[in-house]
């Protein structure tokens, strides 16, 4: 390459290596409540109510002035140590409160680090230790779900199935020996006219327990599922049976039964004012074995999530080598864990679990009596709590999606943005490829009236687009 032509490439309007690289992505310059000012392309849009908090990760709204004092405290009592030979009160703390506020001996311990991804690697290991340490070294296979997403490292691809873990399935652990892909979870595309809710599940858990027995359940070590999927999938609740179901399964053939809660769980879809998404769904009596958490944890203050372990895990590990194979440089992170913990009081303090869950839902059945009998693109409204999705399709009846190359869920988040709302459009929930969503995760601490003003902005983005397509022949 030319001394020019390097400097061409070089001189660029961005030096963060991220989604377009070459371009300045918009930028955030504030937030207060649930609110944002953000700059795109040199202008400034203010009071751009933010539908998503990101990626499902605010829980308190941005610029939380009691959250300020709470991050000044903590870094007063900072001094950093290696975790596994040095360890702190915040993490102890933390992991107190969490077990505390699940239902009773669920969980028993946590592990703290420092992204959803990692909080999934970190669980596929305890899991692998889990097996050894009870001498059952020939339990290696994890079963996970078709259309999934757990994270970007590459154990979290593994266990994923999309778009972006298709990218990368040369270099991901062995699919057909180790990573197991079960049938998706997906009432509206794939229960069929007259079967019930529980037939459907049943149907489901027909197919699991196939795989673990064509598998030879001696070698399973275990089964995982997103609580209530997110950006893989966009929010479907599960149907009745098929996580009690799981669960029987796992205790039927001795294998782990793992919750990925990082997107849709710590406060953002529980029905009791607590923390667990799957509180909605099955009792403690049906609790998994293992749980990962992120996102709402830190509520975007601090950048922490989550292992948390039950009683059967840790038992084993302590009757066994006590001791936990490798670490992370920032697990358990003194900071992390106290401005977390002040988060998390707060939204326990201030009951702002069941208000999101109250306006969430409330949110999501205003959206589904004003989108789904009208004429637009919106296919199916779903999700509970906190956490709800729109499915784009071309045709109503028949469920057929739009072109791949039209990019709609992408689009749908352009034109919310031009009319200042921020949600997130993905792609590929059908099939991995094809398929189009936008997904909303507000702040918990969301009034009536931000409930009216997301929905009327959704509307208003829904039959802009719908228009706008028809018009150009593309519906
Ligand atoms: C269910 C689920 N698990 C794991 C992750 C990965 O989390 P992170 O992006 O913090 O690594 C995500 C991210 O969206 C997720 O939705």
């Amino acid at each position: 390459m030319t001394v020019e032509a390097a400097a061409a490439v070089v001189s660029t309007e961005s030096y963060v290596f991220q989604g377009t690289i070459n371009k300045k992505p918009p930028h955030v310059i504030g937030g207060k409540g649930v609110y944002m000012t953000i700059e795109k392309d040199g202008k400034v849009y203010e009071d751009v109510l933010d539908a998503v908090t990101g990626a499902a990760v605010g829980a308190l709204g941005w610029g939380d002035e009691e959250i300020l004092p709470i991050i000044e405290k903590a870094a007063k009592n900072h001094t950093y140590s290696f975790p596994s030979i040095i360890g702190n009160q915040a993490s102890e703390d933390l992991a107190k409160f969490y077990i505390e506020n699940s239902p009773k001996d669920v969980f028993a311990a946590a592990l703290w680090c420092c992204s959803g991804s990692e909080s999934n690697e970190n669980a596929m290991k305890i899991i692998r230790q889990y097996q050894m340490e009870r001498g059952c070294p020939e339990k290696t296979k994890i079963i996970s779900r078709d259309i999934s997403y757990h994270g970007f490292t590459l154990g979290a691809l593994s266990i994923s199935h999309c778009g972006r873990a298709d990218l990368f399935k040369d270099i991901s652990i062995d699919q057909t020996n180790t990573c197991l892909k079960m049938p998706v979870c997906y009432p509206y595309r794939y229960q069929q006219k007259g079967e019930t809710e529980e037939q459907y599940s049943q149907r489901l858990l027909d197919a699991l327990e196939k795989i673990i027995l064509d598998n030879d359940p001696k070698t399973v070590s275990c089964v995982l599922v997103e609580t209530l999927p997110g950006s893989s999938l966009g929010t479907v609740p599960s149907p009745k049976g098929y996580l009690s179901g799981i669960r029987a399964l796992c205790n039927k053939y001795d294998v782990i039964f793992m919750l990925d809660e990082v997107m849709c769980g710590t406060g953002r879809c529980n029905p009791n004012g607590k923390l667990n998404c799957w509180e909605s769904f099955i009792g403690p009596e049906d609790a998994p074995d293992i749980q990962t958490v992120g996102k709402t944890l830190g509520s975007g203050y601090v950048t922490i999530a989550g292992v948390l372990v039950g009683p059967k895990i840790r038992d084993a590990f302590i009757n066994g080598s006590n001791a936990v194979f490798g670490s992370h440089t920032y697990a358990s992170h003194g900071f992390n864990c106290e401005v977390a913990l002040g988060v998390q009081k707060k939204i326990s303090r201030e009951g702002l679990t069941a208000n999101i869950f109250k306006m969430g839902n409330l949110m999501g059945s205003k959206l589904q009596d004003a989108l789904l009998k009208e004429d637009n693109i919106v296919g199916d409204v779903r999700g509970i709590g906190g956490f709800w999705s729109l499915e784009f399709v071309k045709d109503k009846a028949t469920k057929e999606v739009f072109p791949v190359e039209l990019d709609i869920g992408h689009r749908f988040q352009k034109v919310c943005f031009d009319n200042k709302l921020s949600v997130m459009g993905m792609q590929g929930n059908a099939d991995g490829t094809s398929g189009d969503i936008a997904l909303l995760a507000p702040a918990f601490i969301i009034t009536e009236g931000d409930v009216d003003a997301i929905v009327q902005k959704v509307i208003e983005s829904v039959n802009q687009l719908t228009k706008e397509m028809k018009a150009e022949g593309t519906w």
